[in-house]
């Protein structure tokens, strides 16, 4: 295919026609540096993504509210027993919540400017503070080396990890290891607490860790042993 001029590709206005621009802006990078190109359409799927979460918002979610509310009131007002009325309701409630859903998985994790690695050390504090458990950090390589998709997962997936520690291990310590140079990156979540069984329960936390890990291609792995402690490995795509 030949390469299109980025800032032709760029023009285009509708948000089909966007997404269009983004795979052609992509593939002309890709001819100048495969690495590079891959990054681009991360963060240009990450932002396109973050802007049709907004227009969710902003549009189809706060009518349907509005509706549903204004709906709500003439409900209570008529104090109608109309059973299509009342379907009408349910139907747009169930709508309103499957809206929120959609937002919630379009939504990266909030990363704060403080960036993902500045976001742990305060979580870091706090887990010290409120729960007597030492977190230590340590990195290799800067978190800017991986994408925004990359580094969103890796938030999601150290903040579960972080929570099981508190809630199930006993570890007054953790250690967080990222590895953000390796090839592929590679994340490490410790405690020296009580373990669990490999039959153990699987929660949604681990499940949706799993899940997140795939979603980037990557995949996520857990060592555990009864009594001696637990450690998550997250892996990125090779
Ligand atoms: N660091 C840990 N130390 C000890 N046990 C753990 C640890 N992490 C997970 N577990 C065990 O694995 C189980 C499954 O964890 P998972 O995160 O999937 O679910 P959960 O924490 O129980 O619930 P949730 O769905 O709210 O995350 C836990 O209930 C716990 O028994
Ligand atoms: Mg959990």
């Amino acid at each position: 295919m030949a390469a299109v001029p980025a800032p032709l590709a760029l023009a285009a206005a509708s948000a089909g026609d966007r997404a269009v621009a983004v795979l052609r802006q992509a593939t002309s990078v890709r001819a100048v540096n495969e690495g590079f190109a891959h990054q681009a359409v991360e963060d240009a799927v990450g932002r396109e993504r973050a802007r049709i979460a907004r227009d969710l918002h902003d549009g189809l979610a706060t009518e349907l509210a509005g509706a549903i509310s204004l709906f709500k009131l003439y409900l209570e007002k008529h104090n109608t027993q109309d059973e299509t009325l009342k379907n009408v309701f349910d139907i747009m409630e169930g709508s309103l919540k499957r809206v929120r859903e959609s937002l919630a998985d379009l939504r990266p994790a909030a990363i704060s400017p403080d960036g993902l690695v500045g976001d742990l050390r305060h979580q870091a504090d706090e887990f010290a503070r409120l729960y007597g458990i030492r977190v230590e950090l340590s990195t290799s390589g800067a978190e800017d080396i991986l994408p925004a998709q990359h580094r969103e997962v890796v938030a999601q997936v150290v903040r579960e990890a972080l929570t099981n520690v508190r809630r199930h291990s006993g570890s007054a310590i953790c250690r967080v290891k990222m590895a953000f140079a390796a090839r592929p990156f590679l994340i490490e979540v410790s405690d020296e607490g009580r373990g669990f069984a490999a039959a153990g329960p699987v929660g949604y936390g681990l499940m949706g860790m799993r899940e997140r890990a795939a979603g980037i291609g990557g995949r996520l792995e857990v060592v555990s042993t009864e009594g001696r402690g637990t450690t998550v490995f997250l892996f990125g795509p090779n």
